[in-house]
């Protein structure tokens, strides 16, 4: 995820590039730059921080400006830093390019570059072999030297060139990552998303996977690989601006729940090998004796990330056989664990930055164990302390609700267990072979999961459920934790009282409060408890407590016994909770909606915790 924008017309297009930078900062916000075309050069500026950081920097308007790029970046690969910030430059300073997404052989290429061409980098970032590339290619039309360059590109892509020999054009190109070019009245426009075009015009063209551009305040020509001239429609934005930042949706987190197939995508990419079908972390530096000698792992967490860590104890634990101990980090430095140098601590965090966690993570350094980090921001302090860094690319999440990065820290405790399993040859091949697909096939029964029909289902469910003021969850074994994460996202947004008790514990106490029509939402994905957790159902219908059970294709006994029922794709056991939560995050959300309360900012939360 990044953010990328460019202009070409009359006006000046310094205020044009910053204002479509601000609208587009939801796609990443820890550094920004432009490249300003003018007088037959291309200036610079780069910040690392926020949009407005980079505003800053732009104080000098003497020199008219009408031509520019612009980048907003979630960092990928290098730190966010002022030389990682994007636009990245030639060596020669006559090219200068914003990129979003992953170049997959940037390694092979840079060495290439560095080696046999004599080319001088000046970043840590993956997209920098692009500009030079395109260098290398250039032989005095910017549109061939980037088909020439993308012809040698592996990953996914959406770029916007500029070239101070060629003033006035903008060069695009697009695999996998969105780019859309806004049609304006003597000037067109180019960006990531329709928010940083709505300012200007409403009349669009998107181009798809392989597509290349030249746009100038004249017109647009879009083209294939062989450069053949494409005829593409024009698209009519209806969307107001708000709605736009938000992709259409109205929330955030509705925004990000639909983003979950692709965010556990983006996780699984790269790590799983085609040719082999085995789990690759090489981005892990632990040797096969650490791995091998381990007696034990501890996972701390806070809220959602805490449980993905229990979930995470139970995959580890049957798939790698070693025992691990999980923990909120506001208590682990409290109850004086027993640290020692032969355990691993796992900390989970979606921002990087929680206080507890990080407090966690000091005390096992200092107690000399190996830390492994698993967040989804690139450069926050927990990736920076730690000893290794997991990076789930779940992409920014600004609903102060996690979803689609819990789900994204949930594939990756999965790819671990599967690498240390195998590494300490505690899995039978079989079974190993049988959760690689399994997870390799996850991206689309989630989507199947968001289907119309399906979020119809819960959006009606959630009328009867908004109306009552307690709920529960229930569960057992892998559908436990999941239901401590349903009850605990339908309390965050809808503030519905809700408990999560593991189904067998319903006994000896919240029976109790099981009242006429009360909601409880049993989750039933694991087959070796289904039946027992089916018992514990009849205890509650025989009180005239109303089960909406979430169970899986397969489960055909349940439906007649429960008062509905939701089913999800067919899943292997351990991977059911990936897309078991799913629906709860749904109920949350639309309970929140009927109650009217604040979705993407419920009361007394925040998003980032850097308090104990
Ligand atoms: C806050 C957020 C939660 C999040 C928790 C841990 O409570 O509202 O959504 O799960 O912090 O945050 P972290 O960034 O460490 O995952």
């Amino acid at each position: 995820m990044c953010g990328i924008v460019g202009y070409t017309g009359p006006k000046e297009a310094r205020a044009i590039l910053i204002d479509g930078l601000k609208k587009l900062e939801y796609r990443g916000y820890d550094s920004a730059g432009v490249a300003l075309q003018h007088d037959g050069l291309l200036e610079i500026h780069k910040a690392a921080g926020s949009v407005a950081d980079l505003e800053k920097t732009l104080v000098d308007n003497s020199n008219a400006v009408n031509v520019g790029i612009g980048h907003t970046r979630w960092a990928t690969h290098g730190r966010p830093t002022d030389e990682n910030a994007h636009p990245h430059c030639s060596c020669c300073k006559e090219i200068a390019l914003v990129h979003n997404g992953i170049i997959e052989n940037h390694q092979t290429l840079r060495k290439w570059l560095a080696e046999e061409a004599d080319h001088k980098f000046s970043s840590e970032t993956d997209t920098e072999v692009l500009v030079h590339l395109i260098e290398e290619y250039y032989e005095g039309d910017l549109l061939e030297s980037v088909r020439k360059a993308v012809a040698r590109i592996e990953g996914s892509f959406a770029l916007v060139v500029v070239s101070s020999r060629e003033p006035g054009r903008l060069v695009c190109a697009r695999q996998d990552s969105p780019l859309i070019i806004g049609l304006g009245d003597g000037e067109n426009l180019v960006a990531s998303d329709i928010p940083a075009l709505l300012a200007h015009t409403r009349k669009t063209k998107v181009l798809e996977d392989g597509d290349f551009a030249s746009i100038t305040s004249e017109g647009v020509e879009i083209s294939d690989a062989e450069g053949k001239l494409l005829d593409k429609e024009i698209f009519e934005i209806t969307w107001d601006i708000e709605a736009a930042e938000k992709g259409g949706y109205d929330h955030f987190m509705l925004k990000e729940i639909m983003e979950q197939p692709a965010a556990v995508k983006e996780t699984l990419r790269q790590r799983i090998d085609t040719a082999s079908g085995k789990v690759n972390l090489s981005e892990l530096n632990f040797t096969t004796e650490e791995l091998t000698s381990l007696e034990k792992i501890h996972i701390v967490a806070c809220g959602t990330a805490y449980h993905a860590g229990i979930l995470g104890k139970a995959v580890i634990e049957k798939i790698a056989k070693v025992s691990v101990e999980v923990d909120v980090a506001s208590e682990f430095r409290y109850r004086e664990p027993l640290l020692t140098e032969n355990q691993l601590l796992i900390v989970i965090s979606q921002s990087g930055e929680t206080a507890d966690t990080l407090a966690a993570l000091r005390l096992a350094r200092q107690k000399g164990l190996k830390v492994l980090a698993i967040t989804n921001v690139v450069g926050s302090s927990v990736s920076r302390e730690a000893d290794e860094v997991f990076y789930t690319w779940a992409g920014p999440e600004i609903a102060v609700a996690s979803t689609k990065a819990y789900l994204t820290q949930l594939i990756a405790l999965y790819l671990f267990a599967l690498y240390l399993a195998e590494t300490r040859g505690r899995i039978d091949s079989a079974v190993y072979d049988e959760l690689v697909s399994g997870l390799k096939a996850l991206p689309g029964h989630i989507k199947t999961v968001l289907s119309e029909e399906n979020l119809a289902k819960l959006h009606t469910y959630c009328d009867h459920l908004s109306r009552w003021d307690s709920a529960f969850f229930v569960g057992r074994n892998l559908d436990y934790p999941v239901a401590m994460e349903g009850a605990l996202k339908l309390k965050e947004i809808s503030y519905i009282h809700a408990e999560a008790y593991a189904a067998g514990e319903l006994k000896h106490g919240p029976l109790a409060l099981i009242v006429e029509g009360i909601p409880v939402i049993a989750l039933i994905t694991q087959k070796a408890v289904s039946d027992k957790t089916l018992s514990n159902i009849q205890e509650v219908n025989a009180r005239g407590g109303a089960v909406f059970a979430i169970t899986r294709e397969g489960f055909d006994e349940i439906a007649s016994q429960v008062e509905s029922v939701f089913y999800l794709p067919p899943a292997n056991d351990i991977l059911a909770p990936v897309l078991s939560v799913v629906p709860t995050q749904l109920i949350a959300y639309y309970a929140a909606l009927a109650r009217g309360s604040s979705v993407d900012k419920p009361r007394n939360l925040a998003k980032s915790v850097t308090v104990e």
